[in-house]
């Protein structure tokens, strides 16, 4: 039992965690009754509920979609930051840079390149993503390039849709890379216009059905499926593999493992994966 204004009991826990690994697949640990105590407090104080059950209890009978949203939001973990594990970026502008010489010849329209960042948070990865490529390729202004960029975390999408951070988050960063970025206030940076015309924000939960067509010729799915346990992390790569396109790339968190889980990928760089040649992961699952 957590002391506190609202005492959790085992019994409280498991139905917390039963609920949000039904809703969103996150699979909470023993080591995380804390953060639960100290993220949900504040909503069952302001329902006016005495206890953990009783909100449970109102969430189960009564709440709504919103309710739920708002259970889901207080529950995930958003760290990111710009540049995060920025090999991943010179990996893709390299992509990129081939698909720039090889697509507009095979293209009869404009030619298309499409990525998406699944899991985006505030918005960090997929900016980086826009930045780097527009930075790289300013022919991509010709091309149909759109990033969709999503997350199950409603607060996170609206932040990330302002594209407006403290001047902090470039701390540590080159002054190449901080040059990329315009100065919005005294405190503030803001992400330039051409990166935040190429993405897409969406609300949207990686275990429901997504309304997503692909191919993608890239997709960052990193630090997400972490929150998943192994048979929820191969569901989502195998469902991934669907709307990657064959020759694109799957990057994933430095900590993650596809190939425990799903068995349609190669390592092809260090926590970057492509299809099996002739396969899909759908087949191979
Ligand atoms: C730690 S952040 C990773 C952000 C970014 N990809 C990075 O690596 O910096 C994990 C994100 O996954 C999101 N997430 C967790 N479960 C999800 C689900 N079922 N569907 C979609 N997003 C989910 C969380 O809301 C959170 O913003």
């Amino acid at each position: 039992m957590e002391a506190g204004e609202f005492p959790l009991s085992d019994k409280e826990f498991a139905r917390i965690r039963e609920r949000v690994y039904k809703i969103a697949g996150i699979s909470l640990s023993d080591a995380k009754r804390t953060l639960v105590v100290s993220r949900l407090s504040k909503i069952v104080r302001t329902l006016g509920l005495p206890s953990f059950s009783a909100y449970i209890d109102y969430l189960e009978a009564k709440g709504s979609a919103e309710d739920d949203q708002v259970f889901v939001n207080a529950l995930t973990t958003n760290l990111t930051r710009f540049f995060r594990e920025d090999h991943h970026f010179d990996h893709l502008v390299s992509h990129v840079g081939n698909l720039m010489s090889e697509r507009p010849r095979m293209s009869r329209g404009r030619p298309r390149l499409r990525i998406w960042s699944a899991g985006c948070s505030t918005g960090q990865e997929p900016y980086t993503i826009a930045l780097c490529l527009l930075a790289a390729f300013p022919d991509l202004k010709r091309w149909d390039f759109r990033i969709l960029a999503t997350d199950i975390d409603s607060n996170v999408v609206a932040r990330a849709a302002t594209g407006v951070y403290p001047i902090g988050e470039l701390n540590g960063l080159s002054a190449a890379r901080a040059a990329l970025f315009e100065k919005a206030g005294p405190d503030t940076i803001r992400i330039p216009q051409a990166a935040r015309d190429v993405i897409s924000f969406k609300l949207l939960n990686l275990i429901e059905p997504w309304p997503v067509k692909g191919p993608f010729d890239a997709i960052f799915c990193r630090n997400v499926a972490i929150y998943f346990d192994k048979p929820t992390q191969g569901v989502l790569f195998d469902r991934l593999g669907h709307v990657l396109a064959p020759d694109g790339f799957l990057y994933i968190g430095h900590s993650e493992n596809l190939q425990a889980v799903s068995k349609g990928y190669r390592l092809v760089g260090k926590t970057i994966y492509q299809l099996k040649a002739n396969s899909n992961a759908k087949d191979a699952a």
